[in-house]
């Protein structure tokens, strides 16, 4: 194995150089403490990789994402979103007889106890759907309690992760019935993934939803193109909580939470939010366009930029194409969508944006296309919490399959005071400087 010297004062150290199936490589510093009292510090972890996976690669510079080494152009193109699911759950595309039993498990598991309807009484109509999601998840360890905490049981984890996909859909959809004050409208068995949750979603006592085939491929494709993103923020939480062995419905609750900030899941409702302060505040694409590069302006463009995609981000380039395909169709003269596109434009040939290699992201368009759909713009990061849903369950799947298995505890340098006297009350109140010595 190739080895890289550290050399640090008089001493020196070889570390083992990993490397991975496409040639990334990474020096293998978990011994470096041990051998050397030495930590390395890598704030936001832009260098730093946390586990070996055969999920999903990604090269940002040449807008390559896969998933159990299929590219995501063809899954996009041709897979179902279950299918996909069950690629990066257990590692190859289901044949005829796993993909029956799949569906088959998928559909007996979509309703949710109805005792846990009772949860939805106790929100306000205004609770936002993304703390919603994330209780009512957590919650299903309350009422499907067959979980595991010492040792991984396939049979167990396959229930739970067919339940969390099922269910995740249904309890989706009732946070948005609860929001507008209208009776729950239960899963139909004989209707698909996507389909199902547009049923549930827009059906009502009054009027059942006609499934347009186009807006169920547009969903589809969203969710396929969200399933799995290696170890992002809220993928890093699943894994990192997963860690300390809890409970596999836990471990998706703080990934819930973990994605729904503006940064990561939650940017695909800024960018509408974002749209429409354009709209109502009449700003010019000009305007905006300084607003983001002036840096005490809070003002983000949202939906650009990503950490990883540094060329383009494939994901981006799908949708792209699937929302020109609607727009066409139903949506030409939406105002929203006519700035979405004149400001895509403007950020693509601007200077500063072209130096910090700042291209639409996932978001930029995924925004658009729920809106298109009909999803209300507070459910869009719920939209994305049931796509990754399944990358999050394979990442916790294979974290408890690799030996050694380890707890998730990073460390740190401390900066701050050294050994200081514990103060008594008297003594600050009548010295309010003498805080501690
Ligand atoms: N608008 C304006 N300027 C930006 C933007 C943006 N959207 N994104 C980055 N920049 C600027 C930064 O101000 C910084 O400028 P500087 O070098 O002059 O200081 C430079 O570009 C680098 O940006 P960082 O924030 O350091 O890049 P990082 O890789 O840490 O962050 C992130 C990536 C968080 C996605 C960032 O680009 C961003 O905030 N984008 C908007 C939010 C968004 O769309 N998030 C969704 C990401 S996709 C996903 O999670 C599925």
């Amino acid at each position: 194995m190739e080895k890289i010297t550290l050399k640090y004062g008089d001493n020196s150290l070889e570390l083992p150089l990993l490397e991975g199936t496409q040639g990334e490589r990474a020096i293998d510093i978990s011994n470096l403490r041990y051998s050397t009292g030495l930590i390395t510090l890598d704030v936001g972890y832009q260098n730093t990789g946390s586990c070996l996976s055969s999920i999903t690669y990604i090269d940002g510079d040449n807008g390559i994402l896969r998933y159990r080494g299929i590219p995501i152009e063809e899954l996009a193109e041709k897979a179902t979103f279950t299918e996909t699911a069950f690629l990066l759950i257990y590692g190859h595309l289901p044949n005829e007889s796993e993909r029956a039993v799949f569906s088959q498990r998928l559909t007996e598991n979509s309703m949710i106890h109805e005792e846990m309807l009772r949860f939805f009484d106790g929100f306000p109509p205004s609770a936002h759907p993304m703390a919603m999601l994330s209780t009512m998840v957590n919650a299903l360890s309350v009422y499907y309690p067959s979980f595991f905490t010492e040792s991984f049981e396939s049979v167990t984890f396959d229930m739970m992760a067919v339940r969390l996909i099922s269910k995740i859909r249904t309890i989706a959809a009732y946070s948005y019935k609860h929001s507008i004050g209208e009776p729950y409208v239960y899963p139909k068995h004989d209707l698909r993934y996507c389909a199902n949750f547009l049923h549930m979603m827009f059906s009502s006592p009054v009027k059942p939803y006609q499934v347009d085939p186009d807006i169920e491929r547009a969903l589809n494709m969203l969710l396929i193109l969200h399933a799995d993103h290696e170890q992002n923020c809220s993928t890093s939480t699943v894994r990192l909580v997963g860690s300390s062995r809890v409970n596999l419905y836990a471990s998706i609750c703080a990934g819930i939470c973990a994605l729904w900030g503006p940064l990561h899941g939650g940017a695909n409702q800024r960018v509408i939010e974002m749209l429409e302060e354009i709209h109502t505040r009449g700003l010019s694409i000009e305007q905006c366009i300084a607003m983001a590069k002036d840096r005490n302006n809070p003002f983000r463009l949202y939906g650009f930029g990503h950490r990883i995609y540094k060329n383009y981000d494939p994901r981006a380039k799908i949708l792209k194409r699937m929302c020109e395909t609607l727009i066409s169709k139903y949506w030409y003269d939406e105002p929203l969508t006519k700035i979405a596109m004149e400001l895509e434009r403007a950020g693509l040939n601007d200077e500063y944006f072209i130096e910090r290699k700042l291209y639409p992201n996932v978001d930029f368009y995924s925004g658009l296309l729920y809106r298109m759909i009909g999803i209300p713009t507070d459910m869009f990061t719920v939209m994305f919490a049931i796509g990754r849903l399944p990358g999050w369950i394979a990442q916790w799947k294979e974290m408890h399959d690799t030996r050694p298995f380890k707890i998730g505890r990073p460390r740190q340098i401390y900066t701050g005071h050294t050994i200081r006297r514990y103060v008594p009350m008297e003594e600050r109140q009548s010295d309010p400087e003498a805080q501690g010595d």
